[in-house]
């Protein structure tokens, strides 16, 4: 982890309220892996308004250029600082932070990526990154409504199994792709399985893994301040039954973002 500095290649709007942009770091491409994120400084240089710096998942990686983008949707005052940046713009970041998603390879798995609205953006870098390492991947997106259309030319070119689902059937299947898991449970035994979403998939899919004494991992998303484990802002519950309360406080930022889904308790 170091603090950087790296020139924005590209911050391309995506649709209204979604932009990628990709930021050229020899040294973020040469030592992240999926899961991992970076802290930005969503202000000008000398400002200190937004003072705490926003933490985004490396949403791709591409090797040959060393770049590594983020895909971010416009929530308040640093992404939109963020989606008025252009190419030759530089950013302040630290990174790569959290623990990540460690696939050793050699033996072919199969694994199931479960991805929510913009919970899609760490599993895309996931999902390039396990097709290198020649594992079979099954991508299930699920969103609102049909502004993702383009993350299917995306899944395309990474030539992986994919469905997609979205609530009002303005984009691949109508309905919730926790339905679509919690349908096809048998299915999915033996999967290795990631996901990434709101905390009411985490919810159901919580629910439908436990029923099936199925292991599952998911990315995690806190209110973050120092962002290396620190403040202890960042806490969540997770489930230890040797401690009295039957739970430990865990940081997102330096213990996670990666959790077993079953330990969490998600209030
Ligand atoms: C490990 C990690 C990875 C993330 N990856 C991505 C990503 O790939 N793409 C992406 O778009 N966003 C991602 N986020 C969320 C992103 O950090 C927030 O959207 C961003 O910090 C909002 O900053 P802002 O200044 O624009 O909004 P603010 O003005 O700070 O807040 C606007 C609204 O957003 C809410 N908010 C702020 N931070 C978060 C947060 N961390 N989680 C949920 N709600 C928040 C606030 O409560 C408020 O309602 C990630 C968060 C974490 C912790
Ligand atoms: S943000 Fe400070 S401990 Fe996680």
């Amino acid at each position: 982890m170091k603090l950087l500095k790296g020139e924005i290649i590209s911050n391309d709007k995506l649709n209204e309220n979604l932009y990628k942009m990709t930021i050229f770091s020899p040294y973020v491409v040469k030592n992240c892996i999926p899961g991992q994120f970076v802290n930005i400084k969503c202000s000008s240089e000398g400002s200190l308004h937004p003072l705490l710096r926003r933490p985004f998942s490396i949403h791709d990686v591409e090797q040959q250029f060393k770049v590594f983008s983020i895909l971010y949707t416009i929530k308040g005052i640093g992404t939109k600082y963020l989606s008025l940046l252009s190419s030759g713009d530089l950013v302040d970041f630290v990174g790569p932070l959290g623990n990540g998603i460690k696939i050793s390879g050699g033996e072919k798995k199969d694994y199931l990526l479960i991805g929510g609205g913009i919970g899609i953006a760490p599993l895309f870098y996931l999902a390039k990154y396990l097709v290198e390492k020649k594992q079979n991947v099954f991508f299930a997106a699920g969103f609102k409504n049909n502004s993702y259309l383009f993350f299917e030319k995306w899944l395309l070119s990474l030539k992986i199994y994919y469905e997609i689902f979205s609530e009002d059937g303005s984009h691949g299947e109508k309905g919730m792709v926790s339905n679509m898991v919690s349908q096809r449970i048998d299915d999915f035994k033996n999967y290795e399985i990631f996901c990434c979403g709101p905390l009411e998939m985490y919810k159901a899919l919580q629910s439908i893994f436990l029923i099936n004494e199925i292991k599952a991992y998911a990315l995690f998303e806190e209110i973050m301040a120092c962002g290396v484990g620190v403040c202890k802002g960042c806490v969540i519950k997770v489930k230890n039954n040797e401690n009295k309360n039957g739970f430990d406080y865990k940081t997102v930022c330096k213990d996670g973002p990666l959790f077993n889904l079953m330990e969490v308790i998600i209030e």
